[in-house]
């Protein structure tokens, strides 16, 4: 097959790689052939081979057996695109052919809501990971967005933990069906940036059951991931790379993991923690330039003493390389042959850019300003440092060097042609600490005064230049938002313009929520945009042109203001004296907004359409305490062909622990044409009703009464039924 056929990941041949996942048995890392396999060739090496295979031999390799036949694992960042080539060491490489495919962060993808598009996305990346020579991507990343200030959000999925679970099962499979491995990260409670080599989180066994691990605990079981990486902060005072109650006990222990475990980078501080405490593999602690000092690795020469003295029993050894090798079994990188992967196909930037399309939020609508009509405008104005912008490279490890990245700038031109005048103004100055400048608001004011309608693209940035990721940046590794303010003057720029012109449309860019309380009364049209990809420009065309029906819904709570939030009003952030404390326990995003009645600016799960949807009503059917069946019809009432999010929430009457009012346990996207309806069904089953006892430490469906609800966002119920459990 040619590298063209392979390269189809997009379209049909997706489609029928997505079913085959559905119904594919799960995969599994543990087969008696391989395992036997595996056996002898432990047999065959040596302390030092095997202590070889445990750490870093560069910069993203870990060192494999030659005279076995045993290759080096080679790892690449990962989440939403194949890092720049850094060779052996930590600087980029100049003159590689490096540049691929960009996708949609993981907030685009998460704002989806399409399970399918999860898939199709981790393919387009594990086809190109596996043309590049990578076996290991390094991602989903699937943190918990817990506070909107964590600088590394855009790489997340959601502030809700089935969401997250929904998304990353569909990206693991996409990546691993290509033949490569993905790595689930990061290993866990990993939710602020600043600090994150050093913080010690602290939260009762119910939130992280209930809120930080599902995603998880769905990537292992249902995504049956290859690799997890460990997180930098600690975990109830133990670094979380190297701690025995999330890895041993849960994840190897309870969750049965056979698969591989390695560090963040540079996150392993001890030996004998990390021996005993579940880490594989140890990466990025020797950030020298190569050759590597093995006796820096905490898992290298150490290692190797201790053996030979009798104090450690070398099946922990053993152990840590088997899974190394089932790892290198599974995704054929011994004995057999790797198929060809493809890159920079046209496939793939077709995913990218219905990611992009379907993820694109319209957050307000008023007086349908949107869409634009492409005959009714002569000239428009584009504003904004943001519309002329690329992304692709900003946030930190997971920049990616694109192909091409279409800004949104660029996508408005190439959608208007030259029927259409498009001037555009700078209108703010990103840069640290920039405030309004007032000449640009000027120059900005005069094209929008003069348009007949005018775009501007605000909001957050992330940094440009590798070298320099974090200067500009809120949406990055490393840094954490000091606050949620407008930053460069952009409050005062978008007032006026919204003066001179009232009909202009803000678009929002970044990693998610920002303070728009200065002019939101006065602004008739807001999309958020987050960073779309190197299609992204494109789709924001077509959303604001019209010829993309926006389908995407929020994948997390925006606030009003930050002291809204529930870890910044109930919990802390990011800690107090080296230890934060997440006492908002389980109300993390809608479910504290929601118990609490805390008016957001929007609500988990809300996002526009062009069109209007009617909701039928439900039927629900319960089997015993087993399961139970939500059924029901939409219609596209509108204009226009769409789709819409129908969200399934659950909320127990009465329950006797207290609970969020509402919790999210089902969604479907449903794509209508003008006039079509369907009746879609949703199965819930027991862990749908269920809470976590932290007495009985298990998961307990209370009898009783609930509420299934079902709406277009947290906020938007239009049907509720009763059952009785
Ligand atoms: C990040 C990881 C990344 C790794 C390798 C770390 O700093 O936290 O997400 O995969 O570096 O670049």
């Amino acid at each position: 097959m040619n590298k063209k056929i392979l390269g189809l990941v997009g379209g049909f041949a997706s489609h029928v790689l997505w079913l085959l996942c559905l119904t594919a048995n799960a995969q599994n890392l543990v087969n008696p052939k391989t395992e036997a396999s595996i056996t002898a060739l432990i047999k065959k090496m040596t302390l030092s081979e095997k202590v070889g295979m445990i750490h870093a031999n560069s910069s993203f390799t870990s060192a494999g057996v030659k005279r076995l036949g045993i290759p080096e694992l080679v790892t690449s960042d990962g989440p939403h695109g194949v890092r720049l080539e850094h060779g052996r060491g930590w600087i980029p490489l100049n003159n590689v052919a490096d540049a691929g495919t960009y996708l949609p962060t993981g907030n685009t993808l998460a704002a989806t809501w399409n399970r399918k598009l999860g898939y199709d996305f981790g393919a387009v990346l594990g086809n190109e990971a596996k043309f590049r020579g990578k076996d290991v991507i390094l991602g989903p990343g699937i943190n918990i967005m817990r506070s909107p200030l964590n600088g590394r959000n855009f790489e997340y999925q959601s502030e809700d933990p089935y969401l997250v679970a929904q998304m990353a099962v569909g990206y693991i499979r996409g990546v691993q069906d290509q033949g490569v491995s993905a790595s689930v990260k990061h290993f866990a409670a990993n939710n602020e940036e600043v600090d994150r080599g050093t913080v010690n989180v602290e939260m009762s066994d119910r939130a992280l059951r209930e809120i930080y691990l599902p995603g998880f605990e769905a990537a292992v079981k249902k995504g049956q991931v290859n690799t997890v990486m460990g997180a930098y902060n600690k975990f109830r005072g133990q670094y979380a790379t190297q701690n025995k109650y999330l890895i041993n006990d849960i994840l190897k222990g309870e969750w049965g993991f056979k698969g591989l475990v390695m560090s963040d980078w540079g996150a392993v501080h001890n030996t004998m923690e990390a021996l005993e405490g579940g880490t594989d593999l140890e990466m990025g602690s020797d950030i020298g330039t190569p050759p590597l000092k093995y006796n820096q690795f905490f898992l290298g020469d150490t290692v190797i003493a201790l053996v030979e003295s009798g104090k450690i029993p070398v099946a922990l050894v053993d152990d840590k390389v088997r899974r190394i090798l089932r790892v290198m079994f599974k995704t054929n990188m011994i004995g057999s042959k790797r198929t060809a992967g493809a890159y920079n196909t046209k496939a793939h930037q077709k995913t990218a850019l219905k990611v992009a399309e379907e993820g694109i939020v319209l957050l307000k609508n008023e007086d349908a300003l949107l869409p634009l009509c492409k005959a009714k405008i002569k000239t428009l104005a584009v504003i904004g440092q943001n519309a002329d912008r690329e992304n692709a490279m900003g946030g930190g490890s997971s920049q990616v060097k694109a192909k091409y990245e279409i800004t949104p700038l660029q996508g408005l031109k190439n959608l208007l042609g030259s029927s259409v005048n498009v001037q555009y103004a700078q209108g703010y100055k990103i840069q640290r600490n920039q405030m309004v400048d007032s000449l640009l608001i000027e120059e900005a004011v005069k094209i929008a005064k003069e348009a007949d309608a005018a775009i501007v693209f605000c909001g957050w940035t992330h940094g440009y230049d590798y070298n320099k990721w974090d200067d500009n940046a809120y949406d990055a590794e490393g840094v954490d938002k000091p606050d949620l303010a407008m930053p460069f003057g952009q409050n005062e720029l978008i007032r006026a313009v919204l003066k001179a012109n009232p009909k202009t449309i803000v678009v929002l860019m970044g990693g998610g929520p920002i303070d728009i309380n200065a002019w939101v009364g006065s602004s008739k049209a807001i999309i958020e945009g987050w960073y779309p990809g190197m299609e992204g420009g494109t789709a924001l065309a077509e959303v604001i042109f019209g010829e993309v029906n926006p389908s995407g819904k929020l994948p997390m709570t925006f606030p009003k203001k930050l002291a809204d939030s529930p870890a910044h009003k109930l919990g802390q952030f990011p800690g107090v004296n080296g230890t934060v404390h997440y006492n908002e326990d389980i109300y993390v995003g809608y479910r504290y907004f929601d118990t609490y009645n805390v008016e957001p600016q929007f609500s988990f799960g809300h996002g526009l359409s062009y069109t209007t949807f009617s909701y039928g009503s439900v039927t629900v059917k319960v089997a015993g305490d087993k399961e139970v069946t939500a059924s029901i019809t939409l219609k596209n009432t509108g204009k226009r062909d769409g789709a819409e999010v129908v969200q399934v929430y659950v909320e127990p009457i009465n329950p006797s622990v207290p609970r969020s009012i509402k919790e999210l346990k089902g969604f479907e996207k449903v794509f209508l044409k003008v006039g079509a309806a369907k009746t879609i069904k949703i199965i819930l089953g027991k862990d749908a009703f269920s809470y976590y006892d932290d007495k009985k430490k298990a998961w307990v469906a209370d009898h009783g009464k609930y509420r299934i609800a079902i709406g277009n966002s947290s906020r938007d119920i239009k049907v509720r039924k009763e059952i009785t459990l």
